[in-house]
């Protein structure tokens, strides 16, 4: 039986994303490699509709969090000073990693059922002197969704960088580089872009990009400039996850067949299945509708069952569902819908929820 994957990433992916897998052998610092760097660098900006005057796209070899960490390292010039908006378990850990890289920053830390308040973003904003404020797009922690546009033009109006984790939102949700003008923004290739675990990606204003070479390099594996200057001349600093490469191509291939817009449209069509169909069995939704995510569904625990009790009956049934986390973990599970999934596979996943709870 087919594994149905509801958490959020990696993800379920086409047979063609996975057949790309088994290209051929190849040196990284072969012409063919660089074509390959070179398509999947011009399918991003593509795909994502970054104009490419202003954009540019740089390639890492690691997770999500590699990328995350690339960007934030890279992002604040010496003497500088990040602010954090932090309202879940991935804003928390722009924090560490700002800490870790000894970046002076602030945290504007807000509830993780909410949006962070504006009128508290304003004063701090308007107080103290940020070069860059990092925000989540879409918190997995809970399945919210931050609003950055109004984010976006206070930082504008402060001369203040934005910096955008967006890993699991880029492609399942709306984002319009031309009306955020978000500074840089940081993604994974086995979310919703549907290839396979092992490799990162940014979208950076190419001003912002040349701005970051005279900032100090606070590591030598994720300085940004680096990678992207390297990449800009059809070269690379590391040895790169070649084969994870031909399924990113072929998953932004098929991203760019499908459009975000159409892609975001799927998952909107397979979280309401997943909502509509939990509301049935009487199961109560974490956050109202208004800061919902497209992509990720965190439904309170029923009563009488565990999350592992929960978790190995769907499992027996082909379904992986996510555990809450931090102190959510007690009430919570998740449901992601990323991937190559079938909508019938996402109301099979409904009926077999109503049994393994009681309420078929
Ligand atoms: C919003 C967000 N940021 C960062 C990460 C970290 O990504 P990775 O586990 O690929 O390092 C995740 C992973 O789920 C995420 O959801």
């Amino acid at each position: 039986m087919k594994t149905v994957l509801l958490n959020p990433g990696p993800v379920n992916v086409s047979p063609r994303v996975r057949e790309a897998l088994a290209g051929p052998d190849l040196c990284h610092r072969e012409p063919e490699f660089f074509d390959l760097q070179d398509g999947i660098r011009q399918r991003l900006l593509q795909a994502f509709r970054a104009p490419a005057g202003e954009y540019t796209s740089v390639l890492l070899t690691g997770s999500g969090t590699a990328m995350v960490e690339a960007m934030t390292s890279s992002a604040v010039p010496e003497g500088g000073r990040l602010l954090v908006v932090q309202n879940g378990v991935y804003g928390e850990r722009i924090a560490r990693i700002a800490r870790v890289h000894g970046i002076a920053h602030d945290v504007l830390e807000c509830s993780p059922m909410e949006r962070p308040p504006l009128d508290a973003l304003a004063t701090r904003l308007a107080r103290t002197r940020y070069d860059a404020l990092a925000i989540v797009h879409h918190e997995t922690t809970t399945g919210l969704l931050n609003d950055l546009a109004p984010v976006a033009a206070l930082c504008r109006r402060n001369g203040t960088r934005v910096l955008v984790d967006a890993v699991s939102a880029l492609a399942g949700e709306s984002f319009d580089f031309t009306a955020l003008a978000p500074d840089a923004v940081a993604c994974t290739a086995n979310k919703c872009v549907q290839g396979l675990p092992g490799l990162s990606f940014a979208l950076v204003r190419r001003e912002f990009m040349d701005a970051m070479r005279g900032y100090p390099e606070r590591t030598l594996y994720l300085h940004l400039p680096r990678h992207h200057a390297d990449q800009e001349k059809r070269s690379t600093p590391f040895t790169p996850a070649v084969q994870v490469a031909y399924a990113l191509r072929a998953a932004l291939d098929e991203l760019v067949d499908e459009t975000v817009e159409g892609r975001v449209a799927r998952y909107r069509r397979a979280s309401a299945i997943v909502r509509d169909g939990v509301a049935a069995l009487g199961l109560d939704l974490l956050l109202p509708p208004a800061l919902r995510s497209t992509t990720l569904t965190a439904i309170a625990l029923p009563r009488q069952l565990g999350y592992p009790a929960l978790h190995d009956a769907l499992k027996r049934d082909g379904f992986v569902i996510y555990a809450g986390q931090g102190p959510l973990a007690a009430t919570l599970f998740r449901v992601a819908t990323m991937g190559a999934v079938r909508e019938d596979d996402y109301r099979r996943f409904v009926r077999c929820l109503g049994v393994a709870i009681g309420r078929a």
